[in-house]
């Protein structure tokens, strides 16, 4: 972000080149009072114009339908600001405005340009377009923009226009397809910047860093040594607030899996990249998203569960309980306000995917994902072999055949596998267990750790997701965004996994009662993998 910095910076930093690395002079938000903006993206510039500081000549636009003055919005930006966060937001607020307009109007939209000349950085040669909307109005809004001219400079000497686009992107492979080509008709791919938020996350950058930058994983990181990758994102929140509506037309699948889950599986699945440059990254995400196995044509364990949760069992409905919080965290997805009485939308999907390719074929690659769960997580785990020959913890006076016969009929435990652990949230670590001789005559063995923790060495938590999304979508760098290729790609893989169990056979939908971890089905999709699903 140093090239954020403006000439007068007092760190005599140099100004930054104009072109595609140049930050813009003008974010214009669509979507101005909701609550992504005032959660996410104004916290997130505030603390960008602290550090490493945004050019003096710069503004932020808030567009949304509400009459309101500028004062009002920045009262109403403030209004539920954290407050470590209000020194850094009081700096900025002099530099945003509001604008009301109806998006879906190219007449409002037209009348923007003229609002955006008159602030500061008008005319500016960068503007970014931020569109926190709903999906169906992402085409009509950069149609808009595209008619009324405020696209036309995409990449030259006079600056650029890029458009960040919020997700969902599509609820299937057929409209993000019509939504991509609708997009294309007016902007390049250059200047699409598709948001999956989880890419911001430190730790899941981590995964790309973690694995290229240390060459004794590399020989380890394939088909031969590794038994199964486990990825979970387990959430205790419902859908509570309002969510219902939204959410039962899109389900766990994709609502998490297709964007966020697919995502992670392609970082620690994917070749190496040539460089870090976007379309290097990118395109090698695109091989691991295109090599996923249908769901359908998978091996002979099962390799879907779906479910949703039911009332909690004995929680917060004991005499006198008023709590609404935990009235909440009892009721049953089909109590939630908003859901159909009679949905089949799941809030849990557990998935044995393979990726089927020369580094990964056969080995299980186990996703799971709920909401209302006891506790929430993000988390990698790459499982290794256990030794072929098991020396350690046998019971004394059995032959080695009888003791093979018994390891292979489950009747006697195997070695513990070595597994790393990639925590993503919310602690932010790495763990390598192992085994360590336990102390005394016998040589019985005994797990141990090794551990790393983000917090602890660097002393500071991370930053938010949207902080270096949006400095990376100001500086005009697209790794962390999704190409259209790769979103389709992910969709294609979702739509087959629904498309499996809409058949009349497929897996029926399973309840859960809120606060727990989901079917118990769930195990078998292990298959002859030693292991079980992480608890956290
Ligand atoms: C969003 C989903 O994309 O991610 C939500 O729509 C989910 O349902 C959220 O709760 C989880 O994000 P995070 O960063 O809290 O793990």
């Amino acid at each position: 972000m140093n090239a954020t910095r403006d000439s007068s910076d007092p760190q005599g930093e140099p100004s930054a080149p104009t072109g595609a690395n140049e930050a813009p002079e003008q974010v214009i938000i669509f979507g101005g009072s909701g609550d992504l903006t005032r959660r996410k993206l104004i916290p997130a510039l505030a603390k960008l114009d602290t550090n490493p500081g945004l050019p003096t000549g710069f503004s932020v636009l808030g567009v949304s339908r509400t009459e309101m003055s500028d004062e009002a919005y920045r009262a109403h930006l403030a209004e539920r600001l954290p407050s470590n966060l209000r020194s850094v937001f009081d700096r900025l607020a002099p530099r945003i405005f509001y604008h009301a307009a109806d998006t879906g109007s190219a007449e409002d939209i037209s009348r923007l340009a003229g609002r955006l000349d008159e602030l500061p950085g008008g005319r500016s040669s960068g503007r970014l377009f931020y569109l926190s909307l709903k999906p169906e109005l992402f085409p009509v809004v950069v149609d808009s923009l595209g008619r009324s001219g405020l696209l036309d400079v995409w990449k030259s000497e006079e600056g650029f226009r890029r458009v960040v686009v919020e997700k969902p992107f599509g609820h299937d492979l057929l409209s993000a397809r019509r939504l991509n080509r609708e997009l294309h008709r007016t902007l390049q791919e250059e200047q699409i910047y598709r948001i999956d938020h989880y890419l911001g996350k430190e730790t899941v950058q981590n995964l790309l860093g973690f694995r290229f930058h240390n060459a004794i994983f590399e020989p380890l990181w394939n088909r031969h040594h590794v038994e199964c990758v486990q990825i979970t994102v387990a959430e205790t929140i419902g859908v509570e607030n309002g969510r219902g509506g939204y959410y039962d037309g899109t389900g766990a699948l994709r609502d998490m899996v297709q964007n966020h889950m697919l995502q992670i599986l392609a970082l620690v699945a994917m070749e190496p990249p040539a460089t870090l440059a976007a379309d290097a990254v990118r395109g090698q995400k695109v091989e691991v998203l295109r090599a996923l196995r249908h769901p359908f044509d998978v091996d002979s364990c099962p390799s879907l569960v779906r479910a949703r949760y039911g009332p909690a069992e004995g929680v917060g409905r004991s005499e006198g309980e008023s709590n609404d919080v935990s009235e909440a965290m009892a009721r049953g997805y089909l109590e939630e306000e908003g859901v159909a009485a009679d949905s089949e939308t799941e809030t849990y999907v557990a998935l044995r995917s393979h990726v089927d390719n020369w580094r990964w074929s056969g080995v299980p690659f186990l996703l799971r994902h709920g909401k209302r769960m006891p506790a929430r997580f993000t988390e990698v785990k790459v499982q290794f072999h256990t030794p072929p020959i098991h020396l350690f913890n046998r019971p004394e006076h059995i032959a080695p055949d009888e003791y093979m016969r018994l390891l292979a009929e489950g009747a006697l435990t195997r070695a513990r596998p070595n597994i790393l652990t990639l925590r993503i949230q919310p602690e932010e670590s790495i763990e390598l267990s192992f085994g360590v001789k336990q102390p005394g005559n016998s040589m019985d063995m005994t797990p141990a750790n090794l551990r790393f923790d983000y917090r602890e060495h660097f002393g500071e938590p991370s930053a938010d997701a949207y902080e270096r999304l949006l400095a990376d979508a100001m500086l005009g760098d697209q790794t962390l965004f999704l190409r259209s290729d790769e979103i389709e790609a992910a969709w294609e893989y979702a739509d087959a996994v629904r498309a499996d169990w809409m058949r009349p056979e497929g897996p029926r939908i399973m309840e859960y009662p809120a606060g727990t971890w989901g079917p118990s089905e769930s195990e078998a999709l292990f298959g002859d993998s030693q292991g079980c699903w992480s608890r956290g």
